[in-house]
């Protein structure tokens, strides 16, 4: 090709016309939002992960016996998937609902029988409350069964402890909204108090979708952050030797 021909193949318009992706890839502004090489080598896959904001919290390389579902059954990153269908679904049951003695009931009733998926997105965050405390339950049975609650993980012990707690009062906060009968009368017995009123109606709310979301929320991603630092439990058998020589038998033979 003759300089003619090279100066067409270098001009701007010429590249956008025949490679548009890889001009956009080349420009300023992509190249200010995706600072990582391709994914396509060992060193582009680390870098990947280091830039990226969601895919940070991973390790860059995990071991085999981690990702096996026996491993975790994925019961700590279910109960993390359910509370975020928690969020979302409360937020679309906040556009219609009032803590007040007297819109309370009705708001719920309309909700369920006149405004578009309301019955469908309230069963969604009703049944998603139900499965999460059950998980969590499982998933602490299964760190305390693996032993992954000894050193150095005591901390995130205690840290899942209070996500427990912070689970079952966000259940218990949630019971009271509808403000029925079965609601109204389990929070009466639950407080063992005399009168439940528009009060307590505004605390639980209050409670429910501000004060402890937030609490969890912050909370959950030290939790993860810590699961992240810690490793998991079952990489530290990797790294232990496979038989130790028993002290007796070692005695015996000296
Ligand atoms: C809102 C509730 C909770 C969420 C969303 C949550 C989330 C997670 C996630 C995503 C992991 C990574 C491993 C996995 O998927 O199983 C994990 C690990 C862990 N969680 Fe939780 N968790 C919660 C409650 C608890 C409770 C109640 C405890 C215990 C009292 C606990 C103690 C631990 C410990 C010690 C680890 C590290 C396990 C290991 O290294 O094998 N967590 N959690």
């Amino acid at each position: 090709m003759g300089s003619n021909g090279r100066r067409v193949r270098d001009a701007g318009w010429y590249r956008s016309l025949l490679h548009p992706g890889k001009v956009y890839r080349d420009s300023e502004v992509y190249r200010s939002v995706v600072r990582h090489p391709k994914p396509d080598t060992p060193r582009g896959r680390a870098m990947t992960s280091f830039q990226n904001f969601f895919l940070h919290i991973y390790p860059v390389k995990v071991p085999r016996e981690i990702i096996r579902t026996r491993t975790t059954f994925r019961l700590g990153f279910i109960a993390a998937v359910l509370y975020g269908i928690l969020f979302i679904s409360g937020t679309y049951l906040m556009f219609f609902y009032r803590p007040t003695v007297p819109d309370a009931y009705f708001d719920m009733h309309t909700l369920s029988t006149s405004v578009a998926f309301g019955q469908f997105v309230r069963n969604v965050h009703r049944w998603s409350a139900h499965l999460m405390v059950v998980i969590v339950i499982l998933h602490l049975l299964r760190v305390f069964y693996s032993g992954a609650y000894r050193p150095p993980r005591q901390f995130n012990w205690v840290i899942g402890v209070v996500l427990l707690v912070l689970t079952l009062l966000m259940s218990f906060t949630g019971y009271l909204l509808p403000w029925d009968q079965l609601a109204y009368w389990a929070i009466t017995v639950g407080t063992g108090g005399t009168e439940v009123g528009s009060a307590a109606l505004l605390r639980f709310y209050v409670l429910h979708i501000y004060f402890i979301p937030a609490l969890i929320t912050v909370i959950l991603s030290i939790h993860i952050w810590r699961v992240r630092k810690d490793g998991f439990a079952v990489s530290d058998r990797r790294s232990e030797p496979e038989t130790e020589p028993v002290k007796e038998v070692a005695d015996a033979e000296a």
